[in-house]
């Protein structure tokens, strides 16, 4: 039995402690409330206090905050038909290559009928994709069916090096490096679109709103544009609804075969490998946020629930919310998840969805990482506005120095975080979003002519072939309908 005294000292202890919160949430309400009077001021009088002050760090040493120039690549080679880092990787980039083509069986079978029927002759493709090895094995199909092929990187930080070595030395011209400047990542865009395309292929519509705005020049002679991600699908579906777009194009994303597939399980483990590969924290215990309740946000709040973390979600859609309540994960509003989560994830294809205004309600030590297609989706300038300093702690993590004292931690500058900090999507999942892509491309070459300037679905018969090319690949045999169920299932009449 534990004796009065103890018990009444633990109740004074608890008392006491429920108190210091609710003076710690009057101290935060008081200085958010002061927060865009003192934005306001900021640029005119350095502003020293904000919300979060009581939590006292030592403080480390720390570089002013500017903006930190990017490692440029030691050495970049470049000639006519392409630019890449060192093209001395190109050995270990052609190994990463062959490990990709041995986990991407529909795509090889593809490229095995690509190679007797060629029916790519005489196209020019344009692709800005992430320069990865499973791109590589996209760029080597569509070659093998008979286009002509230039690439170029879909993000300043997905560029894999050594697969972009690789394939400069096969004669595809590349024009892609890690870590590109902005005006770079144009001078890219353009090099790719000097080779006068039929098809353009998007990943995020970079290339398609290029063509659009400034080398509107090539439009004759384009006969269509894919899509491979959500993003890029809203931005195009938007071009078409404005009455902008002036060429068909195939939403590759919203095919079945792609979004349940890729945004779901290729995300979903390959954002926790971004994480995990730049931090090497446990995941198991840690309250994990994740912004948005989406496919690819669905995907990563299920690998961080496998792994043992309390995931909380977040999400702005009453239905979506619904559903990550009923599949057993906390939902709350990212104000209130701020306070208590250790590591937030956005994947959202919105902007702005973590803001200074959660950042300042942070734990020390708070992660934050984006899986969504731009790097808008926690507010970097809020994040450099809240901080007296910023330094690079480990690769891929910048350290921010809160003026209050605290340290949140960015990964990979707020970009895309599988890609950046990891490899992108598992080969297996790319096996059919890329076998999708090939396909579309085959259709275009085929079908173009009959075609509006609209944003199309892929064809049922193609995503039905790379399901059940798939499945095969698999060994797994499912059930057909008998011609009785068929027509059962085409009739009213029977009923109770
Ligand atoms: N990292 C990758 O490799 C990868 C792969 C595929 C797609 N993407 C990108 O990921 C993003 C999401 O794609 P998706 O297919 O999951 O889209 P989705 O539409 O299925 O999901 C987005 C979800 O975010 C929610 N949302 C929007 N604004 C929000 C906010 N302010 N707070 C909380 N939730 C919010 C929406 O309601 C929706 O449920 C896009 O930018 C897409 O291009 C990235």
């Amino acid at each position: 039995m534990p004796d009065v005294d103890e018990e009444k000292d633990r109740e004074r202890l608890d008392a006491l402690e429920e108190q210091m919160k609710s003076i710690d949430r009057k101290i935060d309400a008081f200085y958010i409330s002061l927060l865009p009077v003192l934005n306001r001021e900021r640029s005119a009088h350095p502003v020293k206090i904000e919300a979060g002050m009581q939590t006292k760090l030592p403080q480390p040493e720390l570089e002013p905050l500017q903006t930190q120039p990017r490692i440029q690549p030691q050495m970049q080679i470049q000639n006519k038909n392409y630019r890449v880092k060192d093209i001395g990787l190109a050995e270990q980039g052609k190994l990463k290559i062959e490990w990709a083509e041995r986990h991407m069986p529909v795509l090889m079978r593809i490229r095995r009928e690509f190679e007797t029927a060629g029916p790519l002759k005489g196209i020019r493709i344009a692709a800005c994709l992430h320069v990865t090895k499973e791109t590589a094995v996209l760029m080597r199909t569509l070659k093998a069916g008979g286009a002509d092929v230039a690439l170029c990187a879909s993000n300043p930080l997905s560029t894999q090096d050594d697969v972009a070595a690789a394939l400069a030395l096969e004669g595809i011209k590349i024009y892609a490096w890690r870590g590109v400047s902005s005006e770079e990542y144009y001078w890219c865009i353009n090099r790719v679109l000097d080779t006068r395309p039929n098809i353009t292929m998007d990943d995020g519509a970079d290339l398609i709103s290029t063509v659009h705005s400034k080398r509107i020049d090539l439009l004759p002679t384009i006969l269509g544009g894919q899509e491979e991600t959500t993003t890029g699908v809203i931005r195009l579906r938007a071009m078409a609804a404005d009455g902008a777009l002036k060429y068909p194009l195939f939403a590759v994303n919203d095919t079945p075969t792609k979004h349940m597939f890729d945004n779901v399980y290729g995300t979903g483990q390959s954002t926790m490998d971004g994480i995990i590969r730049a931090t090497n924290v446990l995941i198991a215990g840690k309250n994990f946020v994740v912004c948005g309740y989406g496919y690819c946000s669905g995907g990563i709040a299920r690998v961080a629930k496998g792994l043992g973390a309390n995931v909380i979600i977040t999400e702005v859609d009453p239905t979506k919310a619904l559903k990550a309540t009923m599949d057993g994960f906390r939902v709350m509003p990212i104000a209130d998840a701020a306070r208590v989560g250790d590591i937030f994830v956005t994947a959202t294809g919105d902007k702005n969805v973590i803001r200074g205004e959660h950042m300042i309600l942070m734990k020390d030590n708070a992660i934050l990482a984006n899986s969504g297609h731009f790097n808008a989706e926690i507010s970097i300038p809020d994040l450099e506005n809240i901080s007296a300093g910023k330094r690079r702690i480990r690769e891929n993590v910048e350290e921010y120095k809160t003026k209050a004292g605290k340290r949140l931690y960015l990964l990979a500058e707020g970009r895309l975080v599988n890609l950046a900090a990891a490899e992108g999507h598992p080969s297996e999942v790319m096996d059919m979003s890329f076998a999708d892509q090939a396909l579309c491309a085959e259709y275009f070459a085929k079908h173009a002519k009959e075609l509006e300037p609209l944003v199309y679905d892929v064809p049922e018969d193609i995503d039905l072939r790379v399901a059940r090319l798939k499945l095969e690949s698999m060994g797994v045999r499912i059930d057909a309908l008998t011609e009785e169920q068929k027509k059962y299932l085409q009739s009213w009449q029977e009923g109770t």
